[in-house]
């Protein structure tokens, strides 16, 4: 295996748990070549579908256009949970209560499937079967908390209403559910055994290999054919369909913040709070907390929140990078045993209108395959989708391909609709913005801003040589002006979050293509 570290991630910032392990790269493609089930995307879900279908003894190749884990697998906190972002009761209200009880099946069968997969793979991720706490966000009303109790219960969830919230200094005597039989883990150390499992089975992966042309017949990736039976796109935000799948999730970025505290302060869990309901966002954001193992003495406590739809951090004139002193301050108050902040990133989850993630088919497509909706739960979503569609490329009826389907009929609340809709289509009002700064001379070394140039928009990048990397800023998806993200030093797009590198590279979909170089003098 080639240890080096590819040129690609998700961001300038590095987690921890991409700091804390070896690089997962494999050679890159270098001919054509055929296969029974062609991957692309080397996260979770892409993972997963691999390890699922390489057991039953299919042939499988897996590309990836950075390393293992540099999308937003590498970005996760990685709580593995059954207790939903979007609440039980706005599922059951969404979907009745039956299929209500099968989102949680589902769910819990995710949380199992990694356990027995670390067991049977014997994969050293430092997994724990741990608790969890939701507990109400000071916005939010104890009647919300007992529906969710109500509702997660009827739905088969193991749960108990608590009087206190264990371990939380600033919450003493306040209520909250506790939901057993919960998991985390180290995550690129469970991808990296997942890939060696997929190896061991006769898969091949590819690292450094960008899948350019999706069809039918398979993809082009680095130049070379790769011909297939069936291809699954795990990359996230799917790259084979231009508009069908990125009206119905949103993007939204998230924040993160890793503080060593003294070990055995608080005990495994892991902590959510109920989100923010006074937010102008519609997936109301939330906190979310758990400790990782660290090193003989110490435990990380790490903390995430404080999220935005993409590229739109400004319209709560809070910038990007300020976002981890707020959950700093949000953090220390509840566990005021942290130490000083030693690890931050961000990364991004997109939300789907209905609660549930796209897994099954392509809509329209008899041999292409999604795995998308992620949302705050992606870990098990993202399981979900290898167990889900590798049953389905294997002929054998799951009992949740119907719910995941990405050609159902979405229902969303009406109003959360039409806003999610209205602030897309508002992003295009960007184009009749006068830009970031009036000239090229404000852009300093290392930072990046947008300007206009009589018509056009302009992506500026200013790198530490002083040189000026200029390229167009109009996203090649469906042509929303860009934005500069000065935390992770990106160009991100406001409407379906196709994300770019400060070198103008395309780091997430649904664009297809890096940015249009321009020749500007300064
Ligand atoms: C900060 C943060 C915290 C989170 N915390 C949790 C949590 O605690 N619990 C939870 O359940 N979920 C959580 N999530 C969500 C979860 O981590 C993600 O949903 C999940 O990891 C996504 O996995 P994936 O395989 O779908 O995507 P990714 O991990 O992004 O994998 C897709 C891969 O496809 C590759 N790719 C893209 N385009 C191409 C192409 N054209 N050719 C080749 N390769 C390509 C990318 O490089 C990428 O590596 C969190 C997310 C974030 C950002
Ligand atoms: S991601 Fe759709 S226009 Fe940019």
């Amino acid at each position: 295996m080639n240890r080096e570290i590819g040129n690609i991630t998700a961001g300038e910032h590095l987690s921890y748990w991409v700091s804390s392990s070896v690089p997962l790269a494999y050679q890159p493609l270098k001919k054509n070549t055929n296969t029974d089930v062609l991957i692309i995307g080397g996260g979770i879900a892409g993972l997963t579908t691999a390890y699922c279908l390489a057991k039953a003894g299919k042939s499988v190749i897996l590309i990836e256009d950075g390393n293992i884990g540099s999308g937003e697998s590498g970005r996760t906190t990685a709580h593995a949970t059954c207790a939903l972002d979007d609440r039980y009761y706005h599922i059951e209200q969404l979907h009745g209560k039956d299929k209500t009880a099968k989102v949680a099946a589902s769910h819990m069968k995710a949380i199992a499937f990694i356990a027995g997969t670390v067991k049977n793979e014997n994969i050293d991720c430092h997994y724990k079967t741990v608790d969890g706490y939701l507990f109400l966000h000071p916005t939010d009303t104890k009647e919300n908390l007992e529906k969710e109790y109500e509702a997660a219960r009827r739905a088969g969830v193991l749960t108990e209403m608590l009087e206190a919230i264990p371990a939380l200094a600033a919450e003493e005597g306040k209520w909250c559910i506790r939901f057993r039989e919960q998991g985390q883990f180290h995550i690129m150390h469970y991808l990296k055994g997942l890939a060696d499992a997929v190896v061991k089975l006769g898969g091949e992966i590819y690292t450094q290999t960008h899948a350019s042309k999706i069809d039918v017949h398979g993809a082009t990736a680095n130049g070379y054919d790769i011909k297939a039976n069936h291809i699954v796109v795990a990359t996230n935000s799917p790259v084979n369909d231009i508009f069908t799948m990125h009206t119905k999730q949103y993007p939204y970025r998230t924040y993160v913040i890793a503080a060593k505290i003294a070990k055995g302060t608080l005990p495994y869990s892991l902590w959510w709070d109920t989100g923010d309901q006074d937010s102008k966002w519609i997936a109301k954001p939330y906190h979310y907390v758990r400790l990782e193992e660290y090193d003989d003495q110490y435990d990380l406590l790490i903390a995430g929140g404080e999220d935005h739809k993409t590229g739109q951090a400004d319209d709560e004139k809070i910038p990007e990078e300020a976002r981890y002193d707020r959950l700093t301050e949000w953090a220390r108050k509840r566990f005021p045993a942290m130490g000083d902040i030693a690890y931050r990133w961000s990364g991004q989850v997109l939300e789907p209108l209905d609660s549930l993630a796209f897994i099954g088919k392509n809509p329209g497509d008899e041999n292409i395959y999604i795995i998308t909706g992620d949302s705050g739960n992606g870990i098990t979503h993202g399981t979900l989708g290898g167990i889900i569609v590798s049953d389905i490329i294997r002929g054998i009826p799951n009992e949740w391909a119907a719910l995941y389907d990405p050609a159902r009929i979405t229902m969303s609340t009406a109003g959360d609709y039409i806003e999610e809709a209205a602030n897309m289509a508002a992003q295009y009002g960007d184009w009749l913005d006068p830009g970031d700064v009036e000239s090229m001379a404000e852009v300093r070394a290392g930072e990046g801003a947008i300007i206009s140039v009589g018509l056009k928009k302009i992506a500026v990048f200013r790198d530490e040589e002083q040189k000026l990397h200029t390229y167009s800023a109009v996203c090649p998806h469906l042509g929303c002006v860009l934005q500069w993200n000065a935390d992770e030093k990106s160009f991100d797009c406001p409407c379906h979050g196709s994300r770019f590198t400060k070198e103008g590279k395309v780091i997430n979909g649904p664009a297809q293509s890096d940015l249009k170089k321009v020749g500007i003098r300064e």
